[in-house]
This record gives C-alpha cells, structure tokens and sequence, in this order.
C-alpha cells in the first residue's frame, strides 16, 4: 500500500512563533496548524515532503519579555523552547525538524549567507540617527519602542511594523515614541548600520509576484503595492546584544535584526535536517530544483517579509535559489471579537485547548474556520456547532450506524452487493467528485474549503443511510440492504483518508478499526476510492467522537478553572 515513487519534493513551512510566550490559537491556526495539515496531505499524494520550522528567539519581544521576568534572554527561550516543542508534538504536528535560530547551523548559514550578499556589493554601511533611552541606557530598535504609525495614525504602531495597517517601519517614523521599558520619550543618538539595499531588488521582485499563480491575493496586492511605495534600503544590524553577530568587517558589537536572522531559518533548518538524516546535500533538492515546491504558511502581519525581505535575500546571493512557490497567509482569529491579547487574557492558548479537549477536535474546529479571506470570529456557540453537529452528528454518526451495522448483522465483514441500483451509482459518484474537490482545494492551500468537503462527504452518507433505511430493509430485503452497507462502507473509507491531515489520530484509529494494513499516514491519497472488498472483516466500531455537554457559560467556566491552577512558568 506504500507508493513506491515519489512524485516531488514539497518543502513546506510555517512562520517560526516568537518564543517569548506560549502560542494561542490564534497564531498556530494559520502557521503551525496549516502547514502541518498540508504537509499531511502532500505525504499522502506520495511527495518527498519536508516540514521544517523552528522558534524565533532573537530580536526585542524576547528581550522585553526576559527583562520583564528578570532572566537573560537565553534562560528564557532555553525554557519556552522546550515547552512549545513538546506542545506542537501533542497537536499531533509532523514536524521533520522543529529547530531554533539559536541553533548552531542556523547562525552560521546566516553569517555566511550576509557575508555573500556583502561580498555582492548589496549591503553598505552608513551613519545614522537611531532612538536611544537615556534612563535605561540602551538603543531602541524595534519593538522596544512603540508611537504612533506615520501612515495610518494608529497609536501604538511597534518600531518595526504598524499591527493596524501592516506597514513596515523605522523606529524613528514613529510619532511620539516612547520606549517601552520606562515609558520616557527616547533621544536621538548617531550610530552606524549596515543596510540591504531592497531597490535593487524592485524589478525581479515585481516579475516574481507577478508571475506566481499560486500567491493568494491578499499576499500579491500587499506586496505589489510596497514596492509601487519604492523600496527603501533596510537595516540589517541592530544595536542590541542578543542575536546573531554581525559578520561585517567593522560591525563588531552589532547583531543581525530579527527577521533576517528568522527567515533565512527556513533554509538552514533544511540544511539541519539534511545533515541529521547523513545526506547533506540533499538540502540543494529543495532550496535549488525548480520542479521543487516551497510553501510557507504565515499570518497576514508576516507577508511582507515572505513576499519581499526573504526573496530579495535569495536573490542578493547570486544563487539560483527557488523563490516562494506559494505564501498562503491568512487573516486574524478573533476572541469574541477582540484581539487575543495575554494580559487582557482575550484568547485561547494551545496549552489550555488541550486540557478542554482533544487536539483532534480543535485541529478540525481551527481549519473549519481557518481565516482565509477575511478576520474570523471564535466563539464557543461555533465551537459547539462545529463540533457537535458536523463532526458528532454527521461524520461520526455516519461512521458509527454503518460499522455497527456491519458488525451486528454482517458478521462483521464488508458484505457483497448482488447488484448496485443507479442511486448506488449516484451516490458513489457524488463521493468521488468531493474527494477529488477536496485534494484541489489543498492543492490551493484552501484548507478551510478542504474541511468542508470532508462534512459533506458525511453527510452524503448520512442521508443515503436516512434515505434508504437499511435497518428496515434487512428484515425483508437482505440482499437491498447489503448493497447498501456496502456504498456506506467505500464513503467510511473515503473519510478515513480525507479526515487523515485534518484529524491524525481518530483517522488511524478509524484505519485500525476498518482492519487495514500499516497506518493511514503511510498510505496514499488514492486509497480513498479503492474499495473495501465483500468479504473483508473489519473490527469492532467504537465512537469517534463524543458530543460536548455544555453551553457557552459552562465552556467559560471550564477555561477559567483550568488558568486558576497555579501558573507554569510563562
Ligand atoms: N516570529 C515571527 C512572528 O511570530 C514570525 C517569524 S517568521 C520567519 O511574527 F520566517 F521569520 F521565521
Ligand atoms: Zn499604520
């Protein structure tokens, strides 16, 4: 049942979380989640898939946060790593290499990779006026500065990029800044940086964007529009002591800023795995075969960085580095329609969402609202609904009425249709159709649709079984209602390989109890309109899932007994 060929190589991605706290919902839907539910289904079209990220530790919301508790920054992503890695495992997330940019490849593939580029001539050095705090004594890149954006008015724009209207920033943009360790309002002193120059890059830019079919439109106009804007040269150094250090001649004491550290970790934590598996060339297949795949799964407040800052560093080295085949960046997941924010405590974090229920069911419930055009609502009527009435009712009710059914009045053994009627015909049809709509749906990162397809596919079942009332007709119609369990059991394993990206274990405990051979993940795409033979014994049908016996208020109420338990260390 395992393909023997691979088709291609997939790398796919996910934007690495700042590990300065434990991750909520919100950001692991559109990252983590996705690309973990993609790469599941590019394993099962039988690709070489990689999937690779790793924690952002560097750059000032690290360091604000481990001034805040007292602790270096490194005693505090040291902890946070650890904790999110274990985390991201009990999501069921199918990491190939969950790495960090403290890692020791990392840092020197970024050190040679700005030397290369400075050797291009693309990087030069220059005088400059940067924020600086008197109180505390220290420069004020970035994020330890917030003001107000110069574009959109909004008050609390960071120094490196405005939240409200997604603009890149300099912190000396910003209007009225004021540091975010004291408060006070910052001077200004001269200090010397070194640049990228990002206009050179506008023209191939431009054609890239341009020419990318699978780019979503979110991604495409925001990035079309900042290089109409023009391109300005950006600062790759930051007068900070935690990061990478700065490989310049001259540049001693200065580190690299944040986000080119983190997105070149694309590309060495290709190169880690590589090493780790004994083929360290192997990287090459991904990062330089053009029939190679490169997919990255980010938030919308990231792609400017996917769409502009990574490519136009792949390209400064002169190398023939494949540019991003696909940035599927989604929209924000909204609490109750607020922002998550961790002190206001608006929002859900993967820590608490395992202790309420399974991941299988918040990983179904986040893709069936993956915000993929617009800002999405979280709430717990919706959960509720989603839950107990797409993945209960319909999918697991389906599942359940039909292998019980085989299991009490067919021996358990997939029974032999004398002869299907054109309904039969129809319905098995109808089911192939949504299987084959599933897979362009993921094809086109469009994982939310690709859920969706999979309740419809229960639902068909569902009322097939409604409509033909097999539990009446084996008591005058055995051969009828035969026929019919078997329908209903080629659409049970149709679900079994559609559900695998989305739910990874209730799928393998469904392969397991359909009695077929190895696990559902190693199988292949295909299988989901093979059909079970007549004859074949499948074991006893537990429920899949179960419904949840609450309301909005008692969900509430079980959310805040789990944060009352004594604080872990974030
Ligand atoms: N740490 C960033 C954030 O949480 C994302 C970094 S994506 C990477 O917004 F590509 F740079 F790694
Ligand atoms: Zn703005």
């Amino acid at each position: 049942m395992e393909s023997a060929v691979k088709l291609g190589k997939v790398l796919v991605t996910s934007a690495w979380p700042y590990i300065n706290v434990i991750p909520h919902l919100g950001n692991l839907v559109g990252s983590i989640l996705s690309a973990d539910v993609a790469a599941r289904y590019y394993r099962l079209r039988g690709d070489e898939v990689l999937l690779v990220s790793g924690s952002d530790e560097h750059g000032t919301p690290i360091e604000v946060e481990a001034l805040r508790q007292g602790i270096t920054p490194k005693a505090l992503t040291d902890r946070n790593h650890a904790r999110v890695a274990e985390l991201f495992q009990r999501w069921g997330i199918s990491f190939d290499n969950y790495t960090r940019t403290e890692s020791p490849v990392h840092k020197e593939f970024v050190q040679e990779t700005l030397m290369k580029i400075y050797r291009n001539g693309y990087i030069f050095s220059q005088e400059t006026q940067m924020l600086y705090c008197e109180h505390d004594q220290r420069f004020l890149p970035d994020r330890f500065v917030e003001g107000k954006c110069p574009y959109c008015g909004y008050e609390r724009a960071r120094g490196d990029q405005c939240d409200m209207c997604g603009r890149l920033l300099e912190t000396t943009f910003l209007i009225e800044p004021r540091c975010v360790i004291c408060g006070n309002a910052p001077t200004v002193k001269t200090t010397r940086h070194w640049y990228i120059d990002l206009s050179k890059f506008a023209e191939p830019l431009t054609t890239y964007i341009k020419n990318n079919q699978q780019l979503p439109a979110n991604a495409k106009n925001f990035s079309l529009n900042w290089i109409k804007e023009g391109l300005k040269p950006r600062a790759v150094t930051r007068d900070v002591e935690w990061g990478i250090p700065a490989p310049f001649p001259g540049a001693e004491g200065k580190t690299i800023y944040v986000w080119v550290d983190a997105v070149l970790g694309y590309v060495s934590a290709t190169i880690e795995y590589c090493r780790r598996i004994g083929e360290p060339e192997k990287w090459r297949e991904f990062w330089f075969d053009k029939s190679a795949k490169t997919l990255y799964f980010v938030g919308k407040d990231n792609i400017p960085f996917h769409t502009i800052i990574l490519p136009a560093l792949l390209l400064a080295t002169g190398e023939d580095y494949n540019l991003p085949w696909n940035v599927s960046a989604t929209e924000f997941l909204q609490f109750k329609g607020e922002k998550a924010s961790k002190s206001q405590r608006i929002g859900i974090w993967i820590d608490e969402a395992l202790e309420l229920f399974p991941a299988d069911y918040w990983r179904f419930f986040l893709m069936v609202t993956r915000p993929e055009t617009k800002d999405t609502n979280f709430s717990w009527d919706f959960f509720l609904e989603k839950i107990n009435a797409d993945l209960n009712d319909t999918l697991g009710n389906f599942i359940h009425r039909t292998l019980s059914f085989i299991n009490a009045r067919f021996n358990s053994e997939i029974p032999q249709p004398q002869k299907l009627t054109p309904d039969d015909e129809a319905v098995m049809q109808t089911v192939k159709e949504k299987v084959e709509e599933a897979a362009r749906e993921f094809e086109d990162a469009k994982l939310q649709s690709a859920a969706n397809m999979l309740i419809s596919i229960g639902r068909i079942g569902n009322q097939y079984l409604n409509e033909k009332e097999p539990w009446n007709l084996i008591k005058t119609d055995k051969e009828r209602a035969a026929a019919i369990l078997y329908v209903a059991a080629q659409i049970v394993k149709a679900i079994a390989v559609v559900s695998a990206p989305f739910m990874p274990s209730t799928a393998e405990q469904l392969w397991q109890t359909l009695n077929l051979s190895g696990s559902v993940h190693k199988s292949i795409w295909e299988e989901a309109l093979k059909p079970l033979a007549a004859g074949h014994k499948i074991a006893k049908a537990t429920p899949l899932f179960r419904k949840i016996d609450a309301d909005e208020k008692k969900l509430d109420e079980m959310l805040a007994k789990i944060r009352e338990k004594p604080a872990k260390p974030l």
